[in-house]
Formats: C-alpha cells, sequence, structure tokens
C-alpha cells in the first residue's frame, strides 16, 4: 500500500531543513556578533568621551584658579587647623593694636597678646597646579568613579610621580607632538584592568616657568618647602608638552550594558526572533515536491 511504502516519506524538508538552518544561524550569529562588538565599542567611545569632558573639566578648575592668580584659603587665629598645602602665608593683625601687640612695640598684657594672637588672619596661597590637585584629593576620597591627577616626567610634588600607563602617554603625545599632530597629538588612552586610562597632554606656557623653569630660577617658597622637593618638577619649555592630566574611569562591559537594557529592546529581539523561527517553518512545511519515483508510482 502507498501509506506504508517507504519510499513516500520524503527526504527533501530534512536536507531543505539542513539548508535553512546553517544560513539562519550564520544570520542570528553575525547578528548577535555585530551587536555585540557595535556595544563594546560604543561603550569605548562614551567612555572616551567621559574621559574628556573630566579633563576638560579640570583644565577649567586651573582656569578658574588662574583668573585670580591662584586662591587664598583663610583661617583665624594661631590656632587654626592648617588648610592643607600652601605655597606662602600671609598674616595680619586685625587692628594696628594687635599689631603692635603682636610685633611687640607695644607692650601689652598676655591676655592682650593672646586675644591679638586669637584674631590675628592668615592668608595661605594655593596657585591653580595646587587647586587642581587638592580637587582630585576630594575626587577621590568621595569615591567617584572617575578619578584624575596632574603629573609630569619629573615632579615638584612626589605624589604625582607617573605611573607606568601615564609614562607611556608622556611619550606618546611627546612623539605627537614632534610629529606636528593636531587633536590626536594631545591626548592618548588605553584599557587596561577593565579601566579606561585617559590622558591629556598639558603643554607649557610661559608664566610656568617661573615655577618649573629650573631649580635655581624657581622662587625660595617652592625650593625650601619639602612637600614640593620631588626631585623634579623642572626644564618646561614654552609651548612644549610638560605634563599630563591623567583619567581613570571604570570601563563598563557589554554583558552589563545588556543587563540594563529596557524590556522594550528585549521585546523586539523577541519579536525578530519568532518572525525567523516562523520562517523556517514556513520552509520546512512546504508540501513536499513530487519527486520522480513517486511520479512513476501512479
Ligand atoms: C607659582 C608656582 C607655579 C606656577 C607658576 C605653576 N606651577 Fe605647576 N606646580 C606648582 C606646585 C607647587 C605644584 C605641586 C602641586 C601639588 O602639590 O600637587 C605644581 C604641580 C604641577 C604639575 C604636577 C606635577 C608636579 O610637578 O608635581 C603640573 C603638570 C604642573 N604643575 C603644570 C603647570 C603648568 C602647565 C603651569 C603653567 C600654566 C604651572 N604648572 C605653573 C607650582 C607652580
Amino acid at each position: 500500500m502507498d501509506k506504508s511504502n517507504p519510499s513516500r516519506v520524503n527526504p527533501l524538508p530534512s536536507r531543505l531543513g539542513l539548508r535553512l538552518v546553517v544560513p539562519m544561524l550564520l544570520f542570528a550569529g553575525g547578528l548577535g556578533a555585530a551587536s555585540w562588538t557595535l556595544s563594546q565599542s560604543l561603550l569605548l567611545e562614551q567612555t572616551i568621551s567621559e574621559g574628556r569632558t573630566v579633563a576638560d573639566m579640570v583644565e577649567n578648575i586651573g582656569r578658574w584658579a588662574s583668573q585670580y592668580g591662584g586662591v587664598h584659603a583663610r583661617t583665624v587665629g594661631s590656632s587654626a587647623k592648617m588648610p592643607g598645602n600652601f605655597l606662602t602665608r600671609s598674616v595680619y593683625a586685625m587692628s594696628s593694636g594687635d599689631g603692635q601687640v603682636l610685633s611687640g612695640s607695644r607692650v601689652g598684657d598676655a591676655t592682650a597678646e593672646r586675644n591679638a594672637l586669637d584674631r590675628m588672619e592668615a592668608y595661605h596661597w594655593k596657585n591653580p597646579a595646587l587647586v587642581q590637585r587638592e580637587v582630585a584629593d576630594v575626587v577621590a576620597a568621595a569615591g567617584s568613579k572617575a578619578r584624575y591627577r596632574l603629573t609630569a616626567r619629573t615632579v615638584l610634588n612626589r605624589n604625582n610621580t607617573p605611573d607606568a600607563f601615564e609614562r607611556e602617554a608622556l611619550d606618546a603625545v611627546q612623539t605627537a607632538a614632534d610629529q606636528g599632530g593636531g587633536r590626536a597629538a594631545q591626548e592618548y588612552w588605553r584599557v587596561s584592568g577593565g579601566r579606561l586610562l585617559y590622558a591629556r597632554s598639558v603643554v607649557a606656557q610661559a608664566s610656568c616657568l617661573r615655577c618649573h623653569g629650573s631649580a635655581e630660577s624657581a622662587p625660595e617658597f617652592i625650593r625650601t618647602n619639602a612637600q614640593f622637593n620631588g626631585g623634579g618638577g623642572y626644564g618646561y619649555v614654552e609651548g612644549k608638552p610638560s605634563g599630563l592630566i591623567s583619567v581613570a574611569l571604570p570601563l563598563p562591559h557589554a554583558s552589563s550594558a545588556f543587563a540594563k537594557l529596557p524590556p522594550a529592546v528585549w521585546a523586539a529581539v523577541a519579536a525578530a526572533g519568532i518572525g525567523a523561527l516562523w520562517l523556517l517553518g514556513l520552509a520546512l512545511h512546504r508540501p513536499a515536491a513530487p519527486t520522480p519515483a513517486s511520479d512513476a508510482r501512479r
């Protein structure tokens, strides 16, 4: 009987199936790989852009402080807490009477002297680089995800000593600047340990040379302050890259980005998947074309 005749079992669907499944897998796999690499590269681009934003902020902090030739932190009274690092300190008596007591030109009693000391004002000068560094310390202490620091090949403040990435970046921007590169010559970045390390070149201006020109010509408040005797920080040349703003940012992984996708994206992927399976189903259940063998039996 026809029904039990094995030759009626058409081998076409399975062969057709294989021929469909392979391109379907290629299609889905290719699309998956493309969206994975695309999201990875978008995440990198976005993180580089965040690095640039942080570097812009750092430059602007410096610019703000430069408008005033640095800033002064005021303290009152001789027992006031030191306001961090500073370059110079100017002390003022609150009144001419206090001044006379403190300078010893007027002999007052112990109480008058103590009172004068308690009213005494001190102004601690912080130059722009110091302001930028103190903000960097605050940012790091606050546990912010983006960290930054200022560094150079050799440094005034030992805490600013460059790390391996920063030395690499200093070489890279130096080489690029020597070759007359444009914006690309100003920056350098690398991905390391799930973080983006971004560096922007700091170009010396004539005004920087007052402190960064040479150890001999540096102001006394730099030379005599142990805090700023990191063994270097000199030899800046106007118009040449001399330091770096170095930014470190966590680089999100594509898997974490996928985990945060809105449900609408997954709904769209599901719709595409259903469509693809549907197409496969339609192709597999196509009515079998008559084979020459079955034709012969009719
Ligand atoms: C009045 C002196 C003075 C001037 C002018 C000055 N700096 Fe500095 N600079 C310092 C001091 C002090 C530090 C150390 C700050 C700290 O403790 O982190 C420093 C630190 C730096 C650092 C970090 C590396 C290091 O040496 O510790 C860079 C980079 C830097 N300055 C660049 C510049 C540039 C660029 C200019 C000009 C636009 C400039 N500085 C002008 C005093 C100066």
